[in-house]
């Protein structure tokens, strides 16, 4: 199979009468930032559970690093970490307690000096001996992103990593996860900020109305839009644009 890391075919997802994915297809490469982009309610988070193994497709296919997300579940599982929407880390314990204790449930071999490493790679070194819940929400994601590299996973989820953080806590998220893009592992992103794929993606996929509308950088994001208006400058249109145009303005994007 290619050079895709994950792949997905055809994928579908009802809730009782509301069809949230309506046949999914995209495939990331390996190392790449790949983001799915996609209004409040459009599906992503039901798309990274079932490539994750926490929910079953209805129809369709998935795969990480060739393994079938339905019936090679423990494989798959080994190949990748999980950040949610909402921190997953014990606020009774300290930062360091937290990375410590995950180490140790993955069976890593000196977990107190991959706990001092990542405390140090995210600027919580000198947070690392205090308690979690007494951390701001940007120091909770990072820790919660460094989290998910233990045992360091062929593919990180992300989901909606900055969603809820102030924009100073936002552009600290973001330079963590430019971080984990050079350190060789694929990464897939969900997204409501149009700004956020932009500046992290190397690839961007829309979700909209159960299915992928558009995939490609964001250059060839820009060239499936309609030639700017030139008028005495050249204005390149905004991912933002390109969003709406893709989707069809006027359109209430919230509606599904
Ligand atoms: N377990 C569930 N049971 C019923 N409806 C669900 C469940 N999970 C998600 N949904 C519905 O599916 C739609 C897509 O949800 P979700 O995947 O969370 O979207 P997103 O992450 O893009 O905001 C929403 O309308 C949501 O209410
Ligand atoms: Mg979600």
């Amino acid at each position: 199979m290619s050079n895709a890391v994950i792949s997905v075919a055809e994928l579908k997802k009802s809730f009782k009468e509301q069809e949230v994915l309506k046949g999914v297809d995209f495939e990331v490469r390996r190392g790449e930032v790949f983001a799915l982009l996609g209004s409040n309610g459009a599906g992503k988070t039901t798309v990274v559970n079932i490539l994750s193994t926490l929910m079953k497709p209805d129809e369709g296919k998935a795969s990480i690093c060739d393994f079938d997300v339905q019936h090679q579940p423990e494989q798959v599982r080994h190949n990748i970490s999980l950040t949610g929407q909402f921190a997953a880390l014990d606020g009774l314990l300290t930062g360091r307690e937290n990375l410590m204790m995950i180490a140790k449930l993955r069976g890593v071999a000196n977990p107190g000096q991959v706990a001092d490493n990542l405390l140090a790679k995210f600027s919580l070194s000198n947070a690392a001996n205090r308690r979690a819940d007494r951390y701001s929400g940007g120091m909770k994601r990072r820790l919660d992103i460094a989290l998910s590299l233990i045992g360091k996973p062929a593919v990180i989820f992300l989901d909606e990593p900055t969603t809820g953080l102030d924009p100073e806590a936002r552009m600290e998220v973001w330079k963590t996860i430019k971080k984990l893009a050079g350190g060789g592992a694929t990464i897939l992103l969900t997204t409501q900020y149009l700004e956020e794929a932009e500046q992290l993606a190397d690839r961007i996929a829309i979700l909209h109305g159960g299915k992928i509308i558009a995939t490609g950088t964001l250059t060839e994001l820009k060239e499936m839009f309609p030639p700017a208006k030139v008028e005495y400058i050249e204005k390149q249109p905004t991912l933002e644009e390109i969003f709406l145009a893709i989707i069809g303005k006027g359109e209430d994007v919230n509606e599904q």
